[in-house]
């Protein structure tokens, strides 16, 4: 095991972690495992697939080389945050020694669930544990632990090493002090944050997507302005990278159809989907990853 991170070192609290675990190390777990040791947390990175540990090895290593050719890192300190990273197949060594949690596996409340269940009889009594979920509720998939108080979500933006934000969701009954160490450690990390008050379907950045997803696309099925012209508009005029439909391709509109869905079962009208959107998912236009979506791409 590498050595304790020391947050007087740094000039922190004490209430900073020493030790963090990751669980999951796919494509948001590897990448969180990197910004914490690019941190100088030690961390231990699990899966239950050895294959997946070395994918995820192979993807923060290429990452820590773009820093350095981009002059954002040296090639020592790349390798000591590369020296921060072990891994294991198995839950309990990851989980025994570790100050928080960060869990990124699949996006299925059962397994996350049980994955909690089995966090909260091996992790020390302190630790928190924070699901990276993208919309399923904390609450309900820390249900069966017994610190409710120190569960919450973390959510994290892809890809974890350059998105700023982290969104932290308070679980019904997560508390005061495990929000608190949250906000610290994701500072700590370089991360800013967004705190959602309450356990919410969409929590904050979601629902604000989707609100203007849902009027971008009510605009053109009314034949109001091309898709072209909407995401010109919000690019040039309100100052975004990328306008709503060149963001829904890149998300993949399957994935963008069920969040509409899903946040119009619980609020209703204004983020249903049109008709114009499920007919491309009906036809597999599907966006950049099936070559065409409301766009068309080279493959
Ligand atoms: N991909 C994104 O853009 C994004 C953004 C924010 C949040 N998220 C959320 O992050 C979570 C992970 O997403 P991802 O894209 O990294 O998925 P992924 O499929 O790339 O990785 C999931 C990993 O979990 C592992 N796993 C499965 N069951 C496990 C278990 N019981 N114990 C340990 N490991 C197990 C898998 O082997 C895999 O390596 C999901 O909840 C997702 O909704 C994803």
């Amino acid at each position: 095991m590498p050595a304790a991170r020391d947050p007087a070192q740094a000039g922190e609290q004490e209430t900073t972690p020493r030790f963090i675990s990751v669980v999951g190390a796919g494509q948001m777990g590897s990448g969180i495992a990197q910004v914490a040791a690019m941190s100088g947390y030690p961390v231990l990175m699990h899966d239950l697939d050895p294959g997946q540990l070395d994918r995820g090895r192979t993807r923060i290593r290429a990452s820590l080389d773009r820093f350095i050719k981009s002059g954002r890192m040296d090639q020592a300190a790349a390798q000591a945050a590369l020296d921060r990273i072990q891994t294991t197949t198995r839950l309990d060594e990851a989980a025994d020694h570790a100050d928080f949690i960060f869990e990124n596996v699949p996006e299925i409340l059962e397994l996350k669930q049980e994955v909690f269940t089995q966090l909260d009889r091996i992790a020390p009594p302190h630790a928190v544990l924070a699901t990276n979920t993208s919309q399923l509720s904390p609450t309900a998939i820390g249900r069966d632990v017994g610190r409710r108080d120190r569960v919450l979500a973390m959510h994290w933006f892809n890809p974890p090493p350059i998105m700023k934000l982290i969104e932290v969701i308070r679980a019904l009954e997560t508390s005061d002090d495990t929000v608190g160490r949250s906000v610290r450690l994701a500072s700590s990390m370089g991360k800013d944050v967004v705190i959602c008050q309450k356990d919410s379907p969409g929590f904050i950045v979601t629902r604000l997507l989707l609100a203007q997803r849902a009027e971008a696309l009510r605009l053109l099925d009314e034949g109001i302005a091309s898709v072209a012209d909407i995401d010109r508009a919000i690019e040039l005029a309100l100052n975004h990278p990328m306008g709503p439909f060149k963001l829904a391709d890149q998300t993949g509109l399957d994935t963008a159809l069920r969040n509409m869905e899903y946040l119009a079962a619980e609020y209703g009208g204004r983020f249903r989907p049109t008709a114009t959107l499920r007919n491309m998912v009906q036809v597999g236009r599907l966006g950049r990853k099936s070559g065409r979506g409301f766009y068309g791409y080279q493959p």
